[in-house]
């Protein structure tokens, strides 16, 4: 399932083509007719502010022979011509009455004696939903709505998204994306970030010379105690965190020690946090958010979707947040920071990418491809969890359940299953595949 050209090609239709995934941020698009390219899946598609500032999400790819209208990065535009024949779509809703409605087409009069539906012909639009300066899409009109599709794994994601202080939202974009290429597949890091024990073993290089803000040990700052492995089998999202508890309970242990400056900024947006959410659960996380979006809330505080190419190539995209209204001097340590630690250039990442290309290259050996893999990694220790509803989690170990729910939700994709069935209105069996602990499951 890791190299298989045919399987690559029902996941680019019945995952890439149904889920909600992430195609940028606000902040790269602030002013009206600012736009970008993004990708979902393996298509690109324009994302961009109208005139009118609403946000909406394009298919790059002309309505007569395919071409990409839009080729460029980045700018700022209120129309994009097709550079084939020159077929023009403008976003401006004071000129057409969608955004991507075609407006223009040469010898309109004369090709097509002006009988062009031009309404007809514009180009395809996906759903779009903005989550605190996330901007998320979807080509499936019967898709849940966003929330309902992240469910429980909201508050893991707000953990990255919310201001240090507590606030909601406030978070922008350090910088552009960085953008690279990886010869594995694409299910290697989603499967990865969604939860695993790899990282004391992978990063041992990056522990032993301490890459972490404060010199000391490892390659983050202490952490507080209480890691917990969580999963939702009826959505496919997972990862690691540290127990919901209240936010007066919840420990701030001292970081970034090495860079003072950083270091009071963040305890004094902590301090603000425990005003401010006084009585509140915090949650605190990373994880995958299925099919292709990871998060890493903290050290570094990053986004990242692992876009598929192929089976065996992957373009991951990664974003670094930091909170919008923080002074220049604390965002300038933070990228350098994250900088060192992910991306192509940092050495946490060029760990992992080595690490899921020897696996890809692997899998495509004569008798790699068929080898079935071992996913049962503590398995059996996790039970439901009151706070969370719908969520499993264990505290004792690092188990592979989350990969398990992760795998079982790519299966029900692949399935063709109907909205009704993937949101679980319709009962599906999970106990066989995520075996609970006896105690809280009660007898199977
Ligand atoms: S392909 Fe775009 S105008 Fe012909
Ligand atoms: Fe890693």
């Amino acid at each position: 399932m890791f190299v298989d050209d045919d399987l690559f090609a029902q996941e680019v239709r019945q995952i890439f083509g149904r889920a909600w995934l992430l195609v940028g941020h606000e902040s790269q698009i602030p002013n009206p007719e600012d736009f970008i390219q993004s990708k979902m899946g393996t298509d690109s598609v324009i994302v961009t502010r109208t005139r009118q500032d609403k946000v909406v999400v394009l298919l790059n790819s002309c309505r007569h022979r395919g071409m990409k209208v839009c080729r460029v990065d980045e700018g700022k535009a209120r129309a994009f011509t097709c550079p084939y024949h020159g077929w023009t779509y403008s976003t401006d809703e004071e000129r057409v009455s969608r955004p991507g409605e075609l407006a223009g087409v040469p010898g309109f009069d004369v090709h097509y004696e002006g009988r062009l539906d031009k309404a007809e012909w514009g180009l395809k639009s996906a759903r779009v939903r903005a989550y605190k300066g996330t901007i998320w899409a979807t080509w499936d009109e019967q898709a849940p709505t966003l929330e309902a599709y992240l469910g429980g794994m909201l508050k893991w994601l707000d953990s990255a998204l919310d201001h240090r202080n507590g606030d909601s939202g406030g978070s922008t974009l350090l910088v552009g994306v960085q953008k690279f290429r990886v010869r594995c597949n694409w299910k290697f890091p989603a499967t990865n970030f969604v939860g695993d024990a790899s990282h004391a073993v992978t990063h041992n290089s990056a522990n032993m010379i301490k890459l972490n803000p404060s010199g000391k040990d490892g390659r983050r700052d202490e952490r507080p105690s209480g890691h917990a492995a969580f999963g939702w089998p009826d959505l496919g999202h997972g990862g690691l965190g540290f127990l919901p508890r209240p936010e007066e309970e919840f420990p701030r242990p001292d970081t970034f020690q090495q860079f003072p400056a950083a270091s009071n900024y963040l305890r004094a947006m902590a301090r603000e946090h425990l005003r401010k959410r006084a009585g509140g659960i915090h949650y605190q996380g990373k994880g995958t958010i299925f099919p292709n979006m990871s998060f890493h809330e903290d050290q570094p505080r990053t986004l990242v979707v692992h876009h598929p190419v192929s089976a065996t190539e992957t373009e991951m995209w990664r974003y670094y947040l930091i909170d919008a209204d923080a002074p220049d001097e604390i965002k300038d340590i933070f990228r350098h920071y994250y900088m060192t630690y992910s991306g192509p250039g940092g050495m946490t990442e060029q760990d992992d990418i080595e690490n899921w290309e020897s696996a890809t290259r692997q899998s495509l050996g004569g008798m790699g491809q068929g080898l079935p893999f071992n996913y049962a990694q503590g398995l059996g220790e996790s039970e439901p969890c009151d706070l969370m509803p719908g969520a499993v989690w264990c505290g004792r170990t690092i188990t592979e359940q989350n990969q398990l729910i992760w795998l079982k939700r790519w299966q029900e994709f692949m399935e063709g299953r109907s909205w009704d069935q993937l949101m679980h209105r319709v009962e599906v069996e999970h106990d066989a595949v995520f075996p609970l602990k006896r105690s809280t499951a009660g007898a199977k």
